[in-house]
C-alpha cells in the first residue's frame, strides 16, 4: 500500500503514474480538503476500470488512514506561481511538512517517505526532523526531474534520445542547481565533448529555468514530470530495484558537507536511499557544488528552531 498525501496536480498525477506503471494495488490519496482526494480516488478507479488496472484507490481526509503503507509520498504545500522561487515557500510549507512528518512517524513508522514540497532541500531536512527516521528513509525529490530535463535540452541539440543520458544535477533544487555536463554521458562520452560551450551553457540556463518557464506559460507550476520522477522512484523503492537516481538526501560527510540534505545520485531500494554515489568533480565543480550546498545551508538556517 503507498500514500499520497496532498491531492493537488502532482499528487494526483503521481497517483495515475503510480497506478499505470502497476506498482502497487491500493494507493490511498489524502489531502485536507474535503472531497478533493474523494473525488480523484474515484476519477482515478474509473481510469482503473477503463485499463483494467489491477489498482484499487481510496480517498481519505485522515492521516491516520496512512496506517499499513511502506512507502509515503508527500505531495502537500503551496506550490509557486509566476514569478516566484521556490525558496519563497519557506514558512508555509515548513509548517504543513513539519505536522506531517509527525503523523507518517506515528501512523508509518517503518516507511520509507519521498516528498516533492518546495523548497525542496530545505523541506527534506524538516521531514527528516520531524519523522526522526534514519536519513535513508527521507528521500527528497526532484534530481530526476533535474536530470530529465537535462538529457531532454541535451537530447534535442544532439539528435540523440535522452534516453541514452544518463544526466548529472548535482545541489539545490533552486536557483543555485548544479547541473554538472561533464560528468553527463551519453555512452561514456561527457556532454561537453559534444556540446559547443555556448551550446552547454544554454542547455544548462533550460535546465536550471525549466520549473519557472513551465510556470510563467501555463499559470500553475509543472506536474507531469514530477508525476512521472516519483513513481519512477517509488517503483525502485518498492521493487527494491537498487537504482540509482538522482535524489536528495541528507548527507553525513559524503562530499565533505554534514546534515544538509543535498541532491546526489543514491541508490534506491526497499530500504530506501540505501547507498550515496559521489561524483569525482574538478576544482571549479567542487566550488559551484559548495556554492549550491551554501545556498541550501542559508535556508536551513533561516527556519524557525522548532523545525531544526
Ligand atoms: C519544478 O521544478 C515545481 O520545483 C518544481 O518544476
Amino acid at each position: 500500500m503507498i500514500t499520497v498525501i496532498g491531492s493537488g496536480r502532482v499528487g494526483a498525477t503521481t497517483a495515475a503514474m503510480l497506478g499505470l506503471l502497476g506498482i502497487d494495488n491500493k494507493i490511498v490519496l489524502i489531502d485536507i480538503v474535503k472531497g478533493l482526494p474523494q473525488g480523484e480516488a474515484l476519477d482515478l478507479n474509473h481510469m482503473s476500470s477503463i485499463l483494467g488496472l489491477d489498482v484499487y484507490y481510496v480517498g481519505s481526509n485522515d492521516n491516520a488512514d496512512m496506517r499499513g503503507s511502506d512507502l509515503v509520498i508527500v505531495t502537500a504545500g503551496l506550490a509557486r506561481k509566476p514569478g516566484m522561487t521556490r525558496e519563497q515557500l519557506l514558512g508555509q510549507n515548513a509548517d504543513i511538512v513539519y505536522g506531517i512528518g509527525k503523523d507518517i512517524a506515528k501512523y508509518a513508522p517503518d516507511s520509507v517517505v519521498i516528498l516533492t514540497t518546495n523548497p525542496l532541500d530545505a523541506m527534506t531536512y524538516v521531514m527528516w526532523k520531524a519523522t526522526g527516521f534514519p536519513r535513508e528513509r527521507v528521500i527528497g525529490f526532484s534530481g530526476v526531474l533535474d536530470g530529465g530535463r537535462l538529457a531532454f535540452y541535451a537530447g534535442q541539440k544532439l539528435g540523440i534520445s535522452p534516453a541514452s543520458i544518463i544526466p548529472i544535477v548535482l545541489g539545490q533544487h533552486g536557483e543555485s542547481m548544479f547541473p554538472v555536463p561533464s560528468k553527463s554521458f551519453v555512452y561514456g562520452v561527457p556532454l561537453d565533448k559534444l556540446l559547443k560551450p555556448e551550446e552547454i551553457k544554454e542547455v544548462v540556463d533550460e535546465t536550471v529555468k525549466a520549473g519557472a518557464r513551465i510556470t510563467e506559460l501555463r499559470g500553475f507550476s509543472s506536474n507531469w514530470g514530477p508525476g512521472a520522477g516519483v513513481a519512477l522512484m517509488a517503483k525502485a523503492v518498492k521493487r527494491d530495484e537498487r537504482r540509482a537516481l538522482i535524489a536528495s538526501v541528507v548527507l553525513k560527510g559524503e562530499y565533505g558537507v554534514t546534515d544538509v540534505p543535498v541532491e546526489v545520485p543514491v541508490v534506491l531500494g526497499r530500504g530506501g536511499a540505501v547507498k550515496v554515489l559521489e561524483v569525482e568533480l574538478g576544482a571549479e565543480e567542487k566550488a559551484k557544488f559548495a556554492q549550491s550546498v551554501e545556498a541550501i545551508r542559508k535556508l536551513l538556517n533561516s527556519l524557525p528552531d522548532k523545525y531544526r
